[in-house]
């Protein structure tokens, strides 16, 4: 009997074997449409390749694609667990070719491998064909000698397959197997084939159209195929079995999931091990898929399906946490062909242990409340809205986690008073917002978060993905539309672009529709939307146009390198300087980070050292950078640093980075860094590349900041250093390893030289000093005019001049470049009854200068014009003469 993978295996050889080339799954989470919430057939990833707007190295494919139905257009999670072929997780095997065979060459194949490779009797099978279809109909005939009562004309939507309200699409051929008699039902078309004696096992679908919005439909240029053969049930066929639950892949599931409860996997608890088995799979495979838990958009279903699964566990007896205890069953089946799995084992199972821990907490209680409540119903009764918003809000039951369990009592849930109860609470918040003081202009953001709901954020998987046009703000009013040259903010229903946030600055890059293009220049959040200030550069954007999103890459890399290379600075900080230092801000821009902390006094040099060796040490690690989403309370006992004085929600992404390693930092492989952030990261350290500490400045009092440099920037900025060393060098004529020496060498010579030059200068100025003194008012004068001498040396000079008149007055005027140091000197017998103050001032006064000061025997004062020197020296002598 073949296994669920060695069937896969055999659909995937098959086509290889006929020319299609084998591609892997895409995530779960939809890169190129956004109007999906998750992945949902095989097509999905392909869907640009029929319409020509994408083209690949090849133009035949096959796949094994991970499909989630939970959500969205089609929501399969009510009945899980229930029917015997519902899922919300199950893998579409499929067949495709673009522009290449059609038809003719897609049903012989299909036939083939029914038939021949998984030997199935042809006496068993039969198909529908698209009314009109004679084409299709025909080659049935001529390839499978089916006769015309197995052929059968289905003139409904059944068979033109869509894959939504736009898009490609075109007829199909269905492909059932016949049960036999055994069991009730009609062949397709007929009144009983709601039955369950003809299953649809194979859908070929013919696309050969577009669907538009506005309802037209255009020819596709190429004809092309889209298969999609679901392995659950395929594999139930081929193992004989009526219930894909019973195939081995999912019996396996549902015994770990026994086993880990002691009960029988085919007793009492049997719904609740299928279910169990069904979301183990939807939830691992999601959250390998970089969705997590949250309170809307993808991580809501995550979290709904997850707590459903939470309370069938519970209703099992499982007396701790039940679903994280499953993962190595799933990772030993499927991990060999989803290889996600392995590399996300500890993230899902640390995920489902914390989400089913808290909601333990509540869920008893909220099981309580709602016993008590169905208690004082009338038989048969509705539970009301309010009481299921009871549970939802204060117990975190999701409403379709009460429609299960009401379902086991035959009870339902009045929903409208639940929308109602929902309503009534955002209206009380919104109320308490327009009282809170908030700037005004996030008034346009509060009144359309209220109508188009939270931007879904994508950016941490994905920097490409498309997002529909929710809205245009231009100049603070909604617009429909904007054209080229506009500058406006854009919101979309999900994006790539991260909003500001944290110190981490927003995204930029490029967005373009069917008749536009428009540059992001930046993201900024309100209210949970995240608006993209854009200026159109081409057409025009529209409101409800589906958008491709770019993210600008390298800008978006080199940011964050940086928040990464924070984490490991303020971990570095704190090992370094001490427990004290806490972040008090940050900034991680592409070309630079900045980070300030506590702390009271300068870095030494060797802080500096250390802090820069040991954050290139991390970096070198090479570390994986990992992602988990917890309760506060849970990240503040793993010892996350948490912000000082941020608010959280009911929980928060903790970012974990670097292991300690043996070498003094010691050697328990600890976590390095463990911090509360709701950035984007490197995914390992390797990719900061290089950390560069440019400086530390005082930013206020007790705080410190410091910014550095990492990758290119930190490398650019290495690189101009070492090519300035290399300039120093070169004029020195010294190798880059002698610059210090010969500096220093250079240092001294410039001292000695200086002061010769100074000496020099002094003797100079000094000669002939005694032939120039005069007589005037009985007192003996010299003056001198000189050049260069600073005013820091007049008063030696003057000192040497006085000694040189033995009694009388001096003044000693130094041009220095224009302007004028001047010095005046009385000698000591004289000062009884003359000052160098006044002498000095005298002086100054003549060259434009005001003021001077000093003693008795010697002043000194500065003037602006040196020129008139001469003019100065008669100022002097006429005081003198009195
Ligand atoms: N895309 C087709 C389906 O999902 C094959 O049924």
């Amino acid at each position: 009997m073949p296994s669920l993978n060695d069937i896969r295996s055999t659909f995937l050889d098959f086509f290889a074997r006929n020319g299609h080339t084998v591609v892997p799954s895409s995530p779960l989470v939809p890169r190129n449409d956004p109007t999906l919430m998750f992945t949902n057939s095989g097509m999905v990833q392909f869907k640009d390749c029929f319409t020509g707007a994408e083209t690949r190295d090849y133009v035949r494919a096959t796949s094994a694609q991970k499909c989630v139905r939970a959500g969205g257009k089609h929501n399969d999670l009510d009945n899980v667990g229930y029917t015997a072929r519902h899922h919300t997780f199950f893998e579409m095997l499929g067949n495709f070719s673009f522009g290449d065979y059609f038809k003719e060459q897609a049903i012989p194949l299909a036939w083939e491998l029914l038939t021949k490779d998984f030997d199935i009797p042809k006496d068993r099978l039969l198909v529908t064909v698209y009314h009109t279809d004679d084409e299709a109909a025909n080659i049935w005939k001529k390839v499978a000698g089916l006769s015309d009562d197995r052929i059968i004309r289905i003139p409904t939507s059944d068979n033109f397959w869509q894959m939504g309200p736009t898009g490609p699409c075109g007829p199909c051929t269905e492909i059932f197997f016949d049960h036999g008699d055994k069991i009730w039902g009609g062949p397709p078309g007929s009144a009983d084939e709601d039955g369950d004696r003809f299953i649809e096992i194979w859908n070929l679908v013919f696309m050969q159209n577009e669907q538009f919005a506005d309802g037209s439909m255009r020819a596709l240029d190429m004809q092309s195929i889209d298969t999609g053969m679901g392995l659950e049930r395929i594999g139930a066929l081929l193992q004989g079995k009526h219930d894909n639950y019973d195939t081995d892949l999912m019996r396996s599931l549902i015994e770990a999931s026994a086993h880990a409860t002691s009960s029988d996997p085919d007793g009492a608890g049997k719904t609740h091990h299928r279910v169990i088995a069904d979301h183990l799979r939807s939830t691992s495979f999601l959250i390998a898929d970089g969705v997590m838990p949250s309170n809307d958009g993808r991580g809501y279903v995550l979290r709904r399906i997850m707590r459903r699964a939470m309370r069938h566990a519970h209703q099992l007896g499982a007396q701790d946490p039940l679903m994280y205890r499953l993962v190595p069953a799933l990772v030993r089946q499927m991990g060999a062909a989803y290889p996600e799995l392995n590399r996300a084992q500890a993230l899902i199972e640390e995920t489902l242990r914390q989400e089913e821990t808290k909601f333990r907490q509540t869920l008893d209680r909220g099981l309580r409340l709602l016993d008590d409540e169905l208690g004082q119903l009338p038989e048969g009764a509705a539970l009301s809205g309010e009481a299921a918003f009871k549970l939802y809000d204060t117990y975190g039951f999701p409403l379709d986690l009460t429609q299960d369990a009401l379902r086991e009592k035959g009870r339902t849930v009045d929903t409208d008073g639940f929308d109602a109860a929902m309503a009534e609470q955002k209206a009380k918040a919104r109320a308490s917002w327009a009282g809170s003081g908030e700037t005004k202009d996030a008034a346009i953001w509060f009144e359309l978060a209220d109508k188009v709901g939270v931007t879904e954020f994508l950016g941490y998987d994905t920097e490409e993905a498309e997002g529909e046009v929710q809205a245009i703000v231009a100049g603070g009013a909604e617009a429909a539309s904007a054209t080229a040259g506009q500058e406006v903010q854009i919101v979309l229903n999900q994006t790539p672009f991260y909003g500001e946030s944290g110190g981490q600055v927003g995204d930029a890059g490029l967005l373009r529709t069917a008749t536009g293009t428009a540059k992001i220049t930046d993201t900024k959040r309100s209210q949970g939307l995240f608006i993209h200030s854009a200026t159109v550069t081409e057409g025009e954007i529209k409101v409800g146009q589906g958008a491709e999103l770019l993210v600008d890459h390298d800008r978006r890399m080199a940011i964050q390198a940086n928040h990464s290379a924070t984490h490991l600075l303020n971990e570095a900080l704190r090992r370094t300087l001490g427990d004290h230092v806490a972040q008090r801000g940050s900034l991680n821009a592409p070309d630079r980070l900045r980070f300030d902390f506590s702390h009271t006094k300068g870095l030494t040099a060797e802080e500096i050292a250390a802090v820069e060796a040991e954050v290139n040490e991390m970096i070198r690690q090479n570390g994986e950078v990992v992602t988990r989403v917890m309760s506060p309370d849970d990240a503040r006992e793993l010892g996350a640093q948490a912000l000082f004085g941020e608010k959280y929600g009911d929980e928060v992404r903790v970012v974990s980075m670097g292991r300690m390693d043996a070498s003094g930092k010691g050697s328990d492989g600890k976590t390095y860094s463990l911090e509360l952030c709701g950035g984007t990261h490197v995914g390992r350290l390797g990719e900061v590349g290089l950390f560069v500490l440019l400086s530390d400045t005082a930013s206020s009092a007790g705080v410190r900041r410091i910014e550095a440099l990492t990758g290119e920037g930190a490398l650019a900025y290495l690189s101009e250093q070492v090519k300035r060393l290399a300039e120093v060098a070169a004029l020195l004529k010294a190798a880059p390893a002698d610059v210090v020496e010969r500096t220093r060498a250079l240092v001294e010579e410039r001292r000695a030289l200086s002061n010769e030059v100074a000496q020099l200068k002094r003797e100079a100025a000094m000669s002939g000093a005694d032939e120039e003194a005069k007589d005037i008012g009985g007192v003996r004068f010299l003056s001198r005019i000189v050049q260069g001498v600073s005013g820091k040396e007049l008063p030696a000079l003057v000192d040497e001049m006085k000694a040189k008149v033995g009694s009388g007055a001096v003044l000693l005027i130094s041009d220095t470049g224009g302007k004028a140091a001047l010095a005046a000197g009385v000698t000591a017998d004289l000062t009884e009854r003359l000052s160098a103050v006044q002498l000095v001032k005298a002086a100054a006064e003549a060259l434009g200068g005001k003021g001077g000061g000093g003693r008795a025997d010697m002043a000194q004062a500065g003037a602006s014009d040196a020129s008139k020197a001469e003019d100065a020296v008669k100022a002097v002598e006429a005081v003198l003469e009195g």
